[in-house]
């Protein structure tokens, strides 16, 4: 027996799923789906199979015939969930496990219409990473079994559904429509996604459209208008794109994430929709995956940097090709301030060996050791690489690194026995072992300058004059309220508020930003504010640092537990559980 992956039952030596075919019944009064899920292997195969599931009822498992199998649900363990357990006859093709899930998978949020902008409809949405989908499948969830998948979801009528997959048909039946779709690709299971709900879409490209509830779709098309620029860099970056479409679906408010690069149809949160089409790179990166992530997967979450490392590379290439290089250089300190950030918070919290790229995580949840370093120290890494070798030479590297994992699933080790391959030497040079086993960020880690950026830094955290900061863009507010030295003074804060009004920002990066300034400096006018924005995004990026805030300050402590009290119940399940410990104790 051989458990590869710290976080799935799945055992190597056991048959692995090739392909899944997969029927639901969405049940919008219970909160439950009824589901059956076809698993065929890739060769027949006998003896034990074990599946990752979670909260899953199992009503019954039958062999290809239709004949039931004998199978046992283990006790959950709080990490992984339930080890099924499947006793499969020699010769076995395939299974089918009849199930039903739980009202409380983690994977779904079930939204009441008064959640979502039209208030009319209920709405329903999976998030799979890092290893919820066995939440909503019972399967081998780690990234080294990848499967293609056919699909039918029956919902009501009045709804539409969608999926991370090639579209088929939609048929009416009664007051339920039945829709199907087909993944050819093969993909990795945290990739498995839909959503259902009163949506409609609109074309911003000859392979892009948005999807979103019809009140906020006009603005999606607007802030997404690029899109298809951004592809034509990313093909440019690193080959063709391999999924032949790439929606965007805006979700409601409660989605717990920027975005998500659910293969064909990203999933973003609709505080993307700043009006200034500023994060639109928050677009590019999940874009940016459909090469690193989904076309070359992490093995299992102790690599994640490979996948979000590489991806925020790619955003950043992108950001410069499309913007220019002063608003590539904005960005990467604005990476590099968040790094630092998170570095220093692991460090006081005493879990240092959280800030290495290789990550041990055996019985620790991922979603709890989730933070920036994979994305920016990855990035530092790879950017290390790059000033070593010369853009040029890295640029083949890409290349020859996607063709050479394109579908596979890698660890740190394939990557460095890649790297020592085609860039001998380079990985000495840059000192690899401190970037991938030290602690923090080393010494060595590229630094980006440009005019822009001095500016802001010469500022030294004084308030700009009026001419300077009205013309600033939202990168540079971002920027330089992330690098004002904490705290300032009540009086800075309060000039900074009179004369910019950042306090009615409505792009929800500047305003988090400032109201971490603010809340600092005991700026308290900012408080009604900070309370509001607990109960109208659910996006972890601002709801973490702005309860952390309010709980660093021994007088605002009330203030974030009367918010959590308030708003808990419609924060997504993953985000429910990240911030309960930062509320309490
Ligand atoms: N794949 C991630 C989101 C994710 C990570 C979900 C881990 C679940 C577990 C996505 O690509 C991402 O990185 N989103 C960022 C966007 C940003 C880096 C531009 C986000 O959500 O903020
Ligand atoms: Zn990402």
């Amino acid at each position: 027996m051989a458990r590869l992956d710290p976080h799935s039952y799945t055992d190597s030596s056991q048959p692995q799923t090739r392909t899944l075919r997969w029927r639901a019944r969405v049940d919008f009064e219970r909160h439950v789906l009824d589901a059956e899920a076809t698993l065929v292997f890739h060769q027949p195969g006998g003896g034990a199979l074990d599946l990752d599931t979670r909260g899953l009822d199992v009503h019954a498992v039958t062999d290809a015939a239709g004949a039931p199998l004998a199978f046992a649900l283990d006790a959950p363990d709080p990490v992984l969930g339930a080890r099924l357990r499947v006793t499969l006859p020699e010769g076995s093709p395939s299974i089918t496990v009849r199930y039903r899930t739980s009202p409380e998978a983690t994977a779904l949020q079930w939204l009441s219409p008064a959640q979502t902008a039209g208030k009319r409809e209920p709405f329903l949405f999976s998030q799979c990473q890092a290893i919820h989908a066995r939440s909503v499948v019972p399967l081998q969830d780690t990234p080294r079994v990848r499967i293609t998948y056919e699909a039918e979801l029956t919902v009501p009528a009045a709804l539409r559904a969608l999926m991370a997959a090639a579209f088929v048909k939609r048929e009416l039946q009664g007051a339920t429509a039945v829709e199907s779709w087909t993944m050819p690709q093969p993909i990795a299971p945290y990739l498995f996604a839909f959503a259902v709900g009163d949506v409609t879409s609109r074309d911003v490209g000859p392979r892009s459209r948005v999807w979103a509830e019809g009140s906020v779709v006009a603005a999606a098309q607007w802030e997404f208008a690029d899109i298809d620029a951004h592809l034509v860099v990313g093909e440019k970056l690193f080959g063709p794109y391999d999924w032949d479409r790439f929606d965007v679906l805006v979700m409601p408010p409660s989605f717990p994430y920027g975005g998500m690069e659910n293969p064909r149809l990203t999933f973003v949160t609709p505080t993307l929709l700043a009006g200034d089409r500023s994060q639109v790179r928050v677009v590019a990166h999940e874009l940016a995956h459909s090469w690193t992530g989904n076309l070359i997967t992490n093995a299992d979450a102790e690599h994640f940097w490979l996948n979000e490392g590489w991806t925020r590379y790619a955003e950043l290439r992108i950001v410069e090709a499309t913007e220019g290089d002063d608003a590539g250089a904005l960005h990467a300190a604005l990476g590099r301030r968040g790094l630092d950030r998170a570095v220093e918070r692991f460090f006081k919290e005493g879990r240092p060996e959280l800030t290495r790229l290789r990550t041990h995580l055996a019985g620790i949840d991922p979603d709890d050791a989730f933070s920036e370093v994979p994305y920016d120290k990855g990035c530092l890494f790879l950017l290390a690489l790059e000033a070593h070798v010369g853009r040029p030479r890295f640029e083949v590297f890409i290349r020859e690194y996607i063709a050479r994992f394109r579908f596979g699933a890698i660890t740190t080790e394939d990557f460095l026995g890649f790297t020592e391959e085609r860039l001998p030497g380079a990985l000495a040079a840059v000192d690899a072992p401190a970037w991938i086993d030290g602690h923090g960020v080393p010494a060595n880690a590229p630094v980006s300058r440009s005019t822009l950026l001095d500016a802001i830094e010469s500022l030294g955290g004084t308030v700009p004059d009026v001419e300077v900061g009205s013309k600033w863009s939202p990168t540079e507010w971002q920027l330089y309220l992330d690098s004002v030295p904490h705290p300032v003074s009540y009086d800075t804060a309060k000039l900074l508020d009179t004369r910019f009004d950042l306090t009615r920002k409505t792009n929800y990066e500047v305003l988090c930003a400032w109201l971490l300034v603010a809340l600092d400096a005991r700026y308290d006018a900012v408080l009604p504010r900070t309370e509001a924005l607990l109960g109208e995004v659910g996006r972890m990026k601002f709801l973490k640092p702005v309860y952390r805030a309010l709980m660093s300050r021994p007088d605002t402590v009330a203030v974030a537990r009367r918010a959590f009290e308030r708003n808990a119940a419609s924060y997504h399940p993953i985000a429910r559980m990240v911030i309960t410990p930062l509320v309490s104790g």
